[in-house]
Parts: structure tokens; sequence; C-alpha cells
């Protein structure tokens, strides 16, 4: 039994720990902690998504009695990566390490991944891949099946092996978050892969066997939209970020908005009655209103709108898309009166002048960071 550690001292370890609807968690989770890490000078930092279930508030109420424990609670934010990366640049302890909330990784093995990069690894991973760690009891069949593919993909990219890239357990020393930190993707589940894409070459890894265990309380967040983050940080790092991701997003979804566009428009023809402008019309708000549902859904997911300022930023969307098209149509017939393009240029560069035109506004107007 080690003694108790001075809380005069300043950490040497903080535990950054991002929590969405936790509530029930964050108690148990505290409690393991000062079993688990009795000796070691460290600090716990809770990151909340402003959860609906009071989840700020159960680490507050232990903050105040615990100086151990802090809590940032973001409003209007939302996502896995960025609240860790927001975590880990709010400590100042030489050691940091991240870990889920809801139990499932073992905090048991915090100490030998302090040990490992005390003794000189870059980077120490909790790891459900390697010989004594268990990722069985965590996830449902087809969710390890689908963490097994992801796997794959992942090492395909990685520089050296990683048994588990996609863990999202890991320590590491603060002074490697800050260099990695401003070239981060920060999107999706996976800050740890983040890291790991972004960090120069060489790293030491040293992997922690653990099991995964099964979650008691509350449920995951992981959805589709997860899924497509995921596809999104691997692109990003497998282009070195050319294409900012999030225009590259928006613009699909406006590619998807074609054909709903153009479905739209065969059911409002085909009801007849309605001249063809009119339908031409009546297809062009459905597909302004679905690119907008799926902008808010997808390519603006950790911003997204909701109540009052959803409708708010549907109006200004179809604003923002009208001014858009006239410029589109503007552009592209003078294109061609003055004769500079044949029509199918001139059509493509309207388009394109449009799609960047409606990202770049609604990207500041719409969905700006708050
Ligand atoms: N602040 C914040 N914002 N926290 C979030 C958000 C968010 O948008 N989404 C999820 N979290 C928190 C959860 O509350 C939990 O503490 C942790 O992040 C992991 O989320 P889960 O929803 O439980 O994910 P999972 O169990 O499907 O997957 C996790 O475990 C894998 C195995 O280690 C993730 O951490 C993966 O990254 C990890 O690889
Ligand atoms: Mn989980």
């Amino acid at each position: 039994m080690t003694a108790p550690t001075d809380l005069s001292l300043p950490a040497h370890l903080a535990v950054v720990i991002p929590v969405f609807r936790e509530a029930a968690n964050v108690a148990p989770l505290v409690a393991r902690l000062h079993a688990a890490l009795a000796g070691i000078a460290w600090e716990a930092v809770f990151v909340d998504d402003d959860s609906p279930d009071g989840t700020a508030a159960a680490v507050r109420a232990i903050a105040a009695t615990d100086p151990r424990i802090r809590c940032i609670r973001r409003i209007g934010r939302r996502g896995l990566a960025s609240a860790c990366i927001e975590g880990m640049l709010s400590v100042s302890a030489p050691f940091v390490a991240v870990m889920d909330g809801d139990l499932q990784h073992d905090e048991a093995i915090l100490p030998a991944m302090l040990a490992a990069v005390e003794r000189g690894a870059d980077i120490a991973i909790g790891s459900r891949h390697v010989e004594g760690g268990a990722a069985q009891g965590g996830f449902s069949a087809a969710r390890g099946a689908l963490s097994d593919a992801g796997t794959r993909l992942a090492q395909a990219l990685l520089p050296a092996p990683v048994a588990d890239p996609m863990s999202g357990f890991f320590l590491l020393r603060r002074d490697l978050v800050e260099q990695v930190a401003p070239r981060l993707t920060g999107r999706g589940f996976k800050i740890l892969l983040d890291i790991l894409l972004t960090a120069p070459r060489g790293l030491q890894v040293a992997e922690i066997p653990y099991a995964f265990r099964a979650r008691e309380h509350g449920a995951s967040k992981l959805d589709a939209t997860v899924l497509l983050e995921f596809a999104g940080l691997l692109l990003d790092k497998a282009t070195g970020g050319v294409v900012p991701l999030r225009f590259l997003a928006f613009a699909a979804v406006g590619g998807f908005g074609v054909l709903v566009h153009m479905a739209a428009l065969a059911v409002l023809v085909g009801l007849g009655g309605l001249g063809f402008a009119a339908a031409q019309w009546g297809a062009t708000l459905v597909a302004m209103t679905a690119n907008f549902v799926l902008n808010n859904r997808i390519t603006y997911r950790d911003a997204r709108l909701r109540g009052a300022a959803l409708w708010r930023g549907l109006v200004l969307f179809y604003l923002v898309c009208g001014v858009g098209a006239a410029a589109n149509v503007g552009i592209a017939g003078l294109l061609v009166r003055d004769g500079v393009l044949a029509w199918g240029l001139a059509g493509a560069a309207g388009a394109l002048i449009t799609v960047v035109w409606n990202y770049a506004v609604s990207a500041t107007l719409i969905w700006r960071a708050r």
C-alpha cells in the first residue's frame, strides 16, 4: 500500500475523460481512479458536451470535495476526438492519459502505461489485441467485426505496426500532444489513430494488454455518422489534408442533392397539373431542404443546429443557395455569351463556383464555429 500523495503537489499525470450522457458512470470511475493511482500525483479532467442527463453536474458534485477532479463543459459542440484534444490541451501535467468515461477501459493498467512512457516510450496504448488482452467482453459480434475491419484499414496507413490503433485508451508525454495538436484532424471517434497518423515517423509505441469490459450504464454513441467520420479521417491523413474534409462532405451532400432534385422533379412532373417551371421550383426547394438536413447531421455534426437555430439556419440556407444559384446561372451565361467557354465547361464552372460559394458562406454564416 502506497502512502496517499500530497495534494499540494502539481499533477504528474492528467487523465482526460470524454463524456457524453455518462452521469451514472462518473462516481464509480473516480473511485476506481483513486484506487488505481494511489501513490501518483494525478488529476482527472472530464470533458462533457453539455449532456442532458446531468453528467457535468455529477462531476462538479465530486469536484466540490475532491481537488483532483475538474470538468470542462462545452456548449453547442459535439465530438469525442475534439473533446479529448481540448482536455489534453487544458492540462499542465507532464504525462497525459485519455480513457473512456463508461468504465469499459481498465484503469488498473494506468501505472504500467505511465511507467512505459517514463522509461522512454513515446506513447503507451491500452491494447485489446496483444497477448493478455481481450476484446470480446465489450462489443457485440457485429460491432467486433466492424472494429476489426477498421483496424485492418488503419494498419494499412500506419508507418509501423500497432495491434490496437482503434483503442481510445492511451498515455503520452504532454509535449508530444502539443507538438501534434495543430495538425490533428479532430473529427470522429479515433483520436489515437489521428495522433499516430500525425506524429513524426519512428514513434516508440508500447502496448499494454487489458480486457475491454462490457458497458453497464448508458449506451454507446457510435452511429453511422461516426463511421463516415472514420472514413474522412483516413482520407484526410492519406491525402496529407490537401482538401478540407468539410468541403468534401459538403460537395458530396451537394452531389446527392442533385439526385434528390431529379427524383422530386420526376414526381412533380408526373403528378401533372404543375407547369415545368413550378415543378422545377418545387424540386429545388426539396433538394435544398434535404441538403440542409444532411449538412446539419453530417458535415456540421459537431456544430449541429437544433430548435429555433435550426429554423433560422434553414431560412438562411435557402437565401445563401438562392444567391449561389443566381451566380451560377449568371456566370455561366456570361462565359457562353462572350464565347469564353463552350456550354458544358461554362456550366461546370458555374456549378463549381456555386458549391464553393455555398460552402464558404454557409460555413461562416450558418454553422459558424462557436
Ligand atoms: N465529450 C464527448 N462528446 N464525449 C463523447 C462523445 C461526444 O460527442 N461521444 C462519445 N463520448 C464519450 C462517451 O461518453 C464515452 O465516455 C467515450 O466517449 C467512448 O464512447 P462510447 O460511445 O462508449 O464508444 P464505444 O464504446 O463504442 O467505443 C469506444 O471504445 C473503443 C475501444 O477502446 C471509443 O472510445 C473508441 O474510440 C474506442 O476505440
Ligand atoms: Mn464505450
